[in-house]
């Protein structure tokens, strides 16, 4: 009866306009499914203790001096970073849970939270590939018109990542994702085989994605191939240098493929340094065909427990390894010289992939608030040390890390998507950086380096526009809470700043955070919309005194706006068809609603108290709706509902 209804429902929409949103969770279903005995990964609900408060506790009140304007080259500065630095990696095998079965059927969801993120940044860089990427192959058909499909190939690899297989069809499922959200994509070349190569994902790639493609990566991690038996014990950086040129002298007999200055390598992730590869003359070689050079590195791992590899670490031992700027700091540290050489050779210098811990995260760490505090300030530090982006990665049900992760198939029925804390970490630095492409970051070292209240200044078009606070510490008791006094040098402070806070009680709290008042839900509730009412709190400055004091609590984030920020439209593809009227189940239900009223003729001054609502409201662009509805004339925007 409900399929049929379903069924009935989506002829109706076909008839009445061109694209239909489905709904998520179809009326009359209220049961859950039997609960499993041990949840996966994804789900976990391992609640960790949040370190004690340091000793000695960080000093709670200090200022900070920025310079109004900066454009000297000493100054320190990053280079320009665009809005989307952060974006997301996305392993092959998971593609059909995440984006949609095949280019007629869309995740929802996923729409929703990359247009989160696009609305921020201008667009959103999301990678597919990882381990599975290097066996892939292409077939013309698979069962069920299926985009993607799996084949258990690889058993020598750690990960057990499956091998994929393709059909002509992935490639308009990604475009049809970028026909509605501005996703820009790279792909991962199979290189398992450097005799007989599989060019079908360059070369269709490029054909459908044209200008969303924006690089092919060579290699994933070849300073693992030895270990994951995929190359001999003596595989060696010149191997791959080699290897690499084999690939480039193949690309350039293939008669369909017309880019051949975007590949990407090496994507070493610290088995072999950077400089093992750039020792071989690596980029000097292949400068023409280089459109960016990579690394992938996760602090550490979580292998142990799943494949008795290395050493067990305990969870509950580690956090505290995430809950301070040391972190941040040192995994960049060896990377500073590539940076430096990227700059030289006109490259940008870019993190492929990257998340707290391989082998899928920790329970209680990866999916809590304190990683997302860790996440943000890692992101900002490598922005700082002048890579030009970073990619979150994302895996299936099994990983603790996931900054969004899709109901298993079989219970789609019940439940919706789950919102990792790193999603906002993602979100919140594209409003860090915005969408200029001119912002500037620099770790500003202030109360005395403390560890645990680390602070970034971003300068945009030269000039002071944002600061960025971080409080690692949790406190209850309120004690730790500080104030920053910003101050400006060669200028004076506006008559008020605007605060964004990232809240939660604790850094280990995983469902009760919040981002400027609003959050995406808990557990399984996702539709990638946010929900609550938007709270940007309006601290007056002392212009006379030149100071504005910003409190942020223990544990916060908080992003000072000194300048107004851009307007920010939210996109929406809702997934409310079964509970509205007709009027929903059309892409007209792509609501337009804005998220934020800090234009300039928005812009209103609100109460001074961090938790009061400063403003809030939904409004819709009926010309943009239209134009969504002419460039997805033939998309069915659909759930998958099996
Ligand atoms: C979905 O599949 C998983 C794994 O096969 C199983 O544990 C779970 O119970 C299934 N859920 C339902 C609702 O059948
Ligand atoms: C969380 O994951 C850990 C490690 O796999 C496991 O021991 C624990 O039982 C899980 N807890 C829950 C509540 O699922
Ligand atoms: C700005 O420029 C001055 C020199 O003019 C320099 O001392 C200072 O460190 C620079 N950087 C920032 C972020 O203020
Ligand atoms: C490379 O991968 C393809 C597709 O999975 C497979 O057919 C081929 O045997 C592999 N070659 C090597 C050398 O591993
Ligand atoms: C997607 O799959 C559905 C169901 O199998 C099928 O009806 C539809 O034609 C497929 N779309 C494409 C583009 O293959
Ligand atoms: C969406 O996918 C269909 C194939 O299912 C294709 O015909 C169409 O051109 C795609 N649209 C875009 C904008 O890529
Ligand atoms: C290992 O493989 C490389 C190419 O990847 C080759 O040059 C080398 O001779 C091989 N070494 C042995 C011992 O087979
Ligand atoms: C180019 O593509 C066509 C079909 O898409 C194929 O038959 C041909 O072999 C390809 N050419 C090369 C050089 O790969
Ligand atoms: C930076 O890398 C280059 C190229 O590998 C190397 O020659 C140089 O010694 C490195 N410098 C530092 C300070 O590590
Ligand atoms: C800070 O983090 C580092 C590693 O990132 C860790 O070694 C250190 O113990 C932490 N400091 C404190 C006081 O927790
Ligand atoms: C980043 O690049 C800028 C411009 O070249 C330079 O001034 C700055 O020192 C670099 N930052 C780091 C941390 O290397
Ligand atoms: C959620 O956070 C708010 C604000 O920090 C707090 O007042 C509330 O008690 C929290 N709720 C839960 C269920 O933890």
């Amino acid at each position: 009866m409900l399929l049929f209804a379903l069924w009935w429902f989506c002829i109706l929409a076909v008839v009445r306009a061109s694209v239909t949103v489905y709904g998520q969770i179809p009326l009359g279903i209220t049961s859950a499914p039997p609960a499993t005995a041990t949840l996966p990964a994804a789900y976990n609900t391992t609640v960790l203790n949040p370190p004690p408060i340091p000793d000695p506790a960080p000093p709670t009140s200090f200022t900070l001096s920025l310079q109004s304007v900066n454009t000297s080259v000493s100054s320190g500065l990053s280079i320009p970073i665009q809005g989307t630095f952060f974006g997301f990696s996305v392993e092959m095998s998971v593609i059909t849970q995440l984006f949609g079965k095949n280019s007629s059927f869309l995740q929802v969801p996923l729409l929703n939270l990359l247009a989160n993120i696009q609305e921020r940044a201008g667009a959103v860089h999301v990678r597919i590939g990882g381990n599975t990427q290097e066996f892939a192959y292409f077939v013309d058909t698979l069962p069920e018109n299926r985009a993607i499909s799996k084949e258990k190939a690889d058993t020598n690899n750690p990960t057990q990542t499956p091998a994929v297989i393709y059909t002509m069809d992935l490639f308009y499922l990604l475009s049809n994702i970028s026909s509605l959200v501005n996703v820009k994509w790279y792909i991962g070349v199979p290189f398992n085989d450097t005799s007989a190569f599989r060019f079908q994902i360059v070369e269709f790639g490029e054909a459908v994605l044209g200008d969303n493609l924006l690089g092919i990566q060579v290699g994933n991690e070849p300073d693992l191939y030895s270990a994951h038996q995929h190359r001999n014990s003596s595989y060696s950086p010149q191997n791959y240098a080699n290897e690499f040129g084999e690939l480039v002298a193949a690309l350039a007999a293939d008669t369909n493929v017309t880019a051949r200055d975007n590949l990407i390598g090496p994507s070493v992730s610290g088995t072999w340094t950077p400089e093992m590869v750039w020792n071989t003359g690596f980029i000097g070689q292949y400068t023409d065909n280089l459109g960016a050079l990579s690394v992938e590195h996760y602090p550490t791992d979580n292998c142990f427990p799943i494949y008795g590899i290395g050493v067990f670490h305990d969870p509950q031992t580690e956090f505290s390894d995430f809950l301070n700027h040391t972190s941040p700091v040192a995994l960049c540290a060896p990377y500073l010289n590539s940076t430096a050489i990227a700059q030289a050779a006109g490259k940008p210098f870019l993190m492929f992939e990257t998340n707290s811990a391989s082998c899928g995260g920790f329970p209680g760490i990866s999916d809590s608030f304190g990683a997302a505090l860790w996440a943000l300030d890692y992101g900002l530090q490598m922005a700082t040390s002048n890579f030009s982006g970073a990619l979150l990665h994302v895996g299936g049900q099994n990983v603790f890390y996931n900054p969004f992760t899709p109901p298993p198939t079989n219970e789609s029925k019940y439940y919706e998507w789950t919102v990792g804390a790193v999603y906002y970490s993602a979100l919140i630095s594209a409003e860090v950086f915005g969408k200029t492409n001119t912002s500037q970051i620099i770790d500003l070292h202030g109360n005395e380096d403390n560890i645990f209240t680390p602070q970034y200044a971003v300068y945009e078009n030269g000039a002071i526009a944002r600061v960025a606070l971080f409080n690692y510490v949790t406190d209850p008791s309120g004690a730790s809470q500080y104030t920053a006094t910003i101050t400006i040098a060669g200028g004076t402070v506006p008559s008020s700043v605007q605060v964004k806070y990232f809240l939660s009680d604790s850094v280990s709290t995983k469902t009760n955070i919040t981002w400027a008042g609003q959050t995406l839900g808990t557990t399984r509730t996702v539709d990638g919309r946010f929900k609550g009412t938007l709270n940007v709190v309006s601290i007056a400055c002392d212009t006379s005194a030149n100071t504005c004091l910003v409190p942020v609590p223990a544990p916060a984030f908080a992003l000072v706006f000194l300048t107004p920020a851009e307007d920010i439209a939210t996109v929406t593809f809702s997934t409310s068809t079964f509970t509205n009227t007709a009027n929903t189940a059309t892409v007209a239900s792509a609501v337009l609603a804005t998220s934020n009223g800090m234009s300039g003729k928005d812009w209103r001054l609100g109460s001074t108290s961090a938790g009061s609502v400063k403003s809030s409201g939904r409004r819709y662009h009926p010309n943009v709706v239209g134009i969504m509805i002419g460039a997805a004339s033939t998309l069915l925007v659909h759930r998958l509902l099996k």
